[in-house]
C-alpha cells in the first residue's frame, strides 16, 4: 500500500485475553475461547464493512501446544465445531478462508475442515481471512528458507517472502494485539518488519467495533516512513497529487 493510505489494506490480530475474560467471570477458560469465536465473527464483519481487504488472525501458536491437555483438546473441539457451524455464513458474506500453520498434530476431521472451507470459499473476494493455527513466525521463516534452498534459488528477501505463508496476500500494514501484553509472541516475525503496532487493553472477547475504530484511527495518525526521512515521505505525497 502507499505510505499515506488511511485504511490499512491488511490487518493482523493477536487475539489474546480469552482465559482472563473467563476467569474474571469464574468460568472455565474454554468459555472464554467460545466467546472469542463470537468476537472474531464480529471483527470479520466490521473489517469488511470498513474496506479492509485482508485479515490475518492468530488463533493458536506453535507454543500453545504446551498448554494443559484439556485446554488443547477443548480448543480442537471448538475449532472443529466452528468449522462446521460458521463456514456457510462466512461464505455467504463473501469471505475467503485460508488456514496457515503446521498441519502435524491436527486431527483428520480438522484437516478436512480446513480443506473444505478453503475450497468452498475459494471464489469469494470481499475479505480474505487467514487463520493462523499451529503457527509460529520462526516455523514460517525456517519453512520458507528450506523451500527456497530446495528449489535451488538464492536466499534473497524476495524469494523468502514469496515462500512464507503470507505470499498470497503480502505483509500486514497494522498489527493489533489485544489483552494488554506488548509483545508479538512469535506472530508474523518476518512480515512485521514495517507494520504499525497497536496494543489494546481490551480482552479479546471484548474487542468490538469501537475498539477496531480506535486501532484504525491510531493507524491513520502514523507516518509510515519505511526508512526514509519525513521530508522524503512528504515530497513523495506531493508528487502523487
Ligand atoms: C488467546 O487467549 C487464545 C489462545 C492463545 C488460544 P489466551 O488463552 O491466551 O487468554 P489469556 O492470555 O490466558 O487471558
Ligand atoms: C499469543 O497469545 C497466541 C495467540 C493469541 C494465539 P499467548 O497467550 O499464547 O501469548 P503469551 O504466552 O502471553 O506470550
Ligand atoms: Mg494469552
Amino acid at each position: 500500500m502507499s505510505p499515506h493510505s488511511e485504511i490499512p489494506r491488511h490487518i493482523a490480530v493477536v487475539m489474546d485475553g480469552n482465559g482472563r475474560w473467563a476467569s474474571k467471570r469464574f468460568l472455565p477458560r474454554i468459555a472464554g475461547h467460545r466467546q472469542g469465536v463470537e468476537s472474531l465473527k464480529r471483527l470479520v464483519k466490521a473489517a469488511a464493512d470498513r474496506g479492509v481487504a485482508v485479515l490475518t488472525v492468530f488463533a493458536f501458536s506453535s507454543e500453545n501446544w504446551n498448554r494443559p491437555v484439556e485446554e488443547v483438546s477443548g480448543l480442537m473441539e471448538l475449532l472443529a465445531l466452528a468449522l462446521s457451524k460458521e463456514v456457510p455464513q462466512l461464505s455467504k458474506d463473501g469471505v475467503r478462508l485460508r488456514f496457515v500453520g503446521a498441519r502435524e498434530g491436527l486431527s483428520e476431521r480438522v484437516k478436512k475442515g480446513f480443506d473444505d472451507a478453503e475450497a468452498v470459499t475459494a471464489g469469494n473476494d470481499r475479505l480474505l481471512l487467514n487463520v493462523c493455527f499451529s503457527y509460529g513466525g520462526r516455523w514460517d521463516i525456517c519453512n520458507a528458507v528450506s523451500r527456497v534452498i530446495a528449489s535451488g534459488l538464492p536466499v534473497t528477501e524476495a524469494n523468502v517472502s514469496s515462500a512464507l505463508v503470507t505470499s498470497h496476500c503480502g505483509d500486514p500494514d497494522l498489527i493489533i494485539r489485544t489483552g494488554g501484553e506488548r509483545r508479538l509472541s512469535n506472530f508474523l516475525l518476518w512480515q512485521a518488519a514495517y507494520a504499525e503496532l497497536h496494543f489494546s487493553d481490551r480482552l479479546w472477547p471484548d474487542f468490538d467495533e469501537e475498539a477496531l475504530d480506535n486501532a484504525m484511527e491510531d493507524f491513520a495518525s502514523r507516518e509510515r516512513r519505511f526508512g526514509l526521512t519525513s521530508a522524503q515521505v512528504e515530497s513523495g505525497k506531493a508528487s502523487v497529487l
